[in-house]
């Protein structure tokens, strides 16, 4: 069935967004896309690319007030940029003025906004690289009371607790995506390469991959493009008119998970292929002076497990994550 409606999406020129938009807008033709970007060099990008269905506006300081507005006019919202808590919560006012009489409970989903597992990370146990011994995979079906409980000052913590309490107060529907490691390249027409650019780079220019202590510290992982579907799949049934039964607000955190990668997996992957040698392994302090968030992104890990998409249907496609990050050219590990 062809769906004919209006979403605005931030983030069209981000790694996610961009993917996000590709997938969007060729699974869903009739639907128009609104893109609010920052840079002004972006309407070429977009217009060229997507000449049909989808609109560029360009706002580089958008008020509140711009964004309850622009939120008005959209029947979905897909946050994959805005960080910014009271631009999300302007968002939510704009969503929860237009609906306010036909979105009655069970409530549909109108806000799909991008964050992140490292929530999950324990801040007050040291980062040693190594895998905890406690450490289990965490399900976003039996674990989201949990998962939307995490003490504030962990990352995306205070920014999803803000915003399930916003959307609940102004009687909006919104699901947060969480997507792990995130592998191969983007589809969008800026950004296509993310944080594992960082980690080829970094080990390039070492000379060595590496690994902080002994490297068993595992994430969950998924497909940039995967995450796209996984998207563009609770948009479809948020549009689709009847289908109330995904999950929002505190039901509404949803893992994107296709597998787990340890780190020395990986670093061992990315010395083969770059012919590194032994992968090294070396201490947080090290971590921290090759990166200032080496420790974050290279001394921890938690499993996601993607319940909730799984009980709805989907499942990720691409399995091969060596295959991710060798793809067209793979300047990434
Ligand atoms: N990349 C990953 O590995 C990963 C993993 C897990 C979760 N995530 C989550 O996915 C989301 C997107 O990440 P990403 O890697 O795609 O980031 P990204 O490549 O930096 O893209 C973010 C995009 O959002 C735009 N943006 C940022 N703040 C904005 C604002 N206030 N208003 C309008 N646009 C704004 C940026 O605009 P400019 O182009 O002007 O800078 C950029 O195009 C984030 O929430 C992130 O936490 C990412």
């Amino acid at each position: 069935m062809p769906v004919q409606a209006s979403v605005l999406l931030i983030g069209a020129c981000g790694f996610v967004g961009g993917t996000v938009l590709s997938r969007l807008s060729h699974t869903h033709p009739s639907v128009h896309i609104t893109c609010l970007v920052r840079r002004a060099e972006a309407v070429k990008e977009l217009t060229l690319r997507y000449p049909g269905n989808v609109t560029t506006i360009v706002n580089n300081d958008p008020s509140l007030r711009f964004l309850e507005a622009l939120a008005e006019t959209a029947d979905l919202v897909i946050n994959a940029g805005c960080n910014d808590i009271p631009g999300i919560c302007a968002l939510l006012d704009g969503l929860a003025a237009s609906h306010a009489s036909s979105n009655g409970p069970p409530l549909l989903p109108q806000l799909i906004s991008l964050t992140g597992p490292r929530s999950l990370i324990d801040l007050s146990q040291p980062m040693t690289g190594s895998q905890r011994p406690d450490s289990r995979p965490w399900s976003d079906v039996d674990d989201t009371a949990a998962i939307l409980s995490m003490p504030h000052e962990r990352i995306h913590a205070g920014a999803d607790q803000a915003i399930v309490a916003h959307s609940l107060s102004r009687g909006v529907g919104t699901v947060l995506v969480s997507p792990g490691q995130l592998w191969g390249q983007g589809e969008g027409p800026c950004r296509i390469e993310s944080n594992s650019a960082m980690y080829y780079a970094a080990i390039k220019a070492r000379g060595r991959a590496f690994v902080v202590g002994d490297g068993s510290a595992t994430w969950s992982w998924t497909s940039v493009r995967d995450l796209g579907d996984a998207v563009v799949f609770l948009a479809g049934m948020a549009l689709v008119d009847g289908k109330r039964q995904v999950g929002v607000n505190r039901e509404g955190y949803y893992f994107v998970r296709t597998g787990d990668l340890s780190m020395m997996e990986r670093a061992r992957a990315a010395s083969e292929r770059l012919d590194l040698g032994e992968v090294e392994a070396i201490s947080v302090e090290e971590a921290k002076r090759i990166h200032p968030f080496g420790h974050v992104m290279w001394a921890c890990g938690e499993r996601t497990r993607a319940d909730r998409l799984a009980q709805l249907g989907w499942t990720p496609k691409q399995a091969q994550w060596r295959l991710l990050m060798e793809e067209k050219g793979g300047a990434r590990a």
